[in-house]
């Protein structure tokens, strides 16, 4: 019954408001319980959660933090509903009375019914933030680092829908070979720029992708498999993973038959990661551990070390609608500072002559250039290297001082920084 679904999905979204991930509440919930629906209501109310507050906002006498959350939680997918789908409008406002009722509480039932009653299909958000669809302090911060016409051209490809992108594993298999069993199977496809990087025209469950079980791909972003490309990898290289979980970026690492350390402060779905290892013929085991300290460190210096820093993930906000609503503009200065301690600690333990790669999914210069320039000021041995990654105007990727900014693009993939430093002879 469509009450039941409003019902879970106001549950779900609560949880997302108290600082879960979409993707984390999703799980807890079990792919049984939640329907296709549902996921799309609690997305759609994630991803246009300024317009529909600010919607929201204009009709209720109560402010919205101050009603109670069952009941904002319903109305905001009532609003959502009424504002994004086709669902017939008296059908939302009786099933989301009914919802509330269920939900013990009657007395709320006559608020939204009157609200839900009001709702403008054509609304047209008056703040900039119901506009874009994001956050003022992020788009006071993009308009400050790109400019107003950045603003104006590229801030919808923000919250574009990201297509779902392959990453070959030539382990098991030839690009070539992997292309052919999809077209076999009428599985429509683009290459994007490598015949490893494989997009789907249409997005589908994996499972049902030819060779998932034999472990002939992995699902991995576009710009995601960027980083790794970028190490100039070789066998048996001493190579350090040093944020590692949940592992995508060291199964590509192991591609390439290196002698690799993945170490994370805090190893999750470790599950995942031991069937993903089985399916993939691809032995990984991440090791506990603060990059941001030595503790974990044999003494022995690496060839290559990957940064794939912790970060706002603002450059991802088209696959996780939920970070706009959970970033805040003081985390930023906490995630600068353990960027600064992650690559400081880490230069340490590249071999002379090694490189590192620094990545993240921010769009913030803040957390990119701005970590490397400090890195820079304070070491003499630090170069920086020209990578394979070229400027473009589609995906837009704009070179910095030290690396360079990719930004999202529904038909590439999410935001991305990256920058190669090479450890050289200090200069005398
Ligand atoms: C962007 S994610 C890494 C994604 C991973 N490289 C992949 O491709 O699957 C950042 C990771 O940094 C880890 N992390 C945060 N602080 C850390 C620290 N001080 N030492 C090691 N890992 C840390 C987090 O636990 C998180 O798993």
């Amino acid at each position: 019954m469509r009450n039941d679904d409003i019902r879970l999905a106001a549950r779900l979204l609560i949880r997302v408001f108290r600082g879960e991930s979409l993707e984390a509440a999703l799980d807890v919930a079990g792919a049984t319980l939640v329907s296709a629906r549902i996921r799309a209501w609690v997305y759609g109310v994630c991803r246009h959660y300024f317009s529909v507050s600010e919607q929201l906002a204009a009709l209720c006498r109560t402010p919205l933090t101050k009603l109670d959350r069952e009941v904002l939680a319903v109305l905001l997918i009532g609003v959502y509903q009424l504002t994004h789908s086709n669902a017939k409008p008296y059908a939302v406002v009786s099933e989301s009375v009914e919802a509330i009722k269920r939900m013990h509480k009657q007395s709320a039932a006559f608020l939204v019914n009157a609200v839900l009653r009001k709702v403008e299909r054509d609304f047209k958000p008056a703040s900039l933030s119901g506009k874009h669809e994001l956050p003022d302090w992020l788009i006071e911060k993009l308009r400050d680092a790109y400019g107003e016409k950045f603003i104006r051209s590229h801030l919808a490809c923000l919250n574009s829908r990201m297509p779902q992108c392959l990453r070959v594993n030539q382990h098991k298999i030839s690009p070539h070979s992997f292309h052919a069993a999809l077209r076999s199977q009428n599985i429509g496809y683009t290459l994007l720029r490598q015949d490893t990087t494989v997009r789907l025209c249409n997005p589908q469950p994996s499972h049902s992708i030819p060779g998932y079980s034999e472990g002939w791909f992995t699902v991995q972003d576009a710009s995601a498999q960027l980083p790794v490309r970028e190490l100039d990898l070789q066998p048996k290289l001493r190579v350090l993973d040093a944020c590692a979980a949940p592992g995508n970026k060291a199964f590509q690492l192991l591609e390439h038959d290196v002698e690799l350390i993945a170490l994370d402060i805090n190893p999750t779905r470790s599950a995942w990661c031991e069937t993903e290892s089985k399916r993939l013929g691809l032995p990984l085991s991440i090791t506990e551990g603060d990059a941001t300290n030595k503790g974990w460190w044999d003494g022995c210096p690496f060839d290559r070390i990957l940064l794939d820093a912790p970060c706002s993930a603002t450059g991802t906000i088209g696959r996780h609608p939920d970070v706009k609503i959970h970033r805040k503009p003081e985390q930023l200065s906490a995630l600068k500072d353990r960027q600064v301690q992650l690559l400081s600690n880490l230069w340490d333990v590249l071999a002379p002559d090694g490189v590192l790669v620094y990545a993240t999914c921010s769009l913030l210069p803040e957390e990119n250039d701005a970590v490397i320039v400090h890195l820079a000021e304070t070491h003499d041995d630090v170069r920086s290297e020209t990578l394979s990654v070229r400027p473009s105007d589609r995906p837009l990727i704009v070179p910095q001082e030290f690396g360079i900014q990719l930004f999202p693009d529904p038909d590439w993939g999410d935001g991305f920084y990256l920058a190669k430093l090479r450890k050289v002879k200090p200069v005398t």
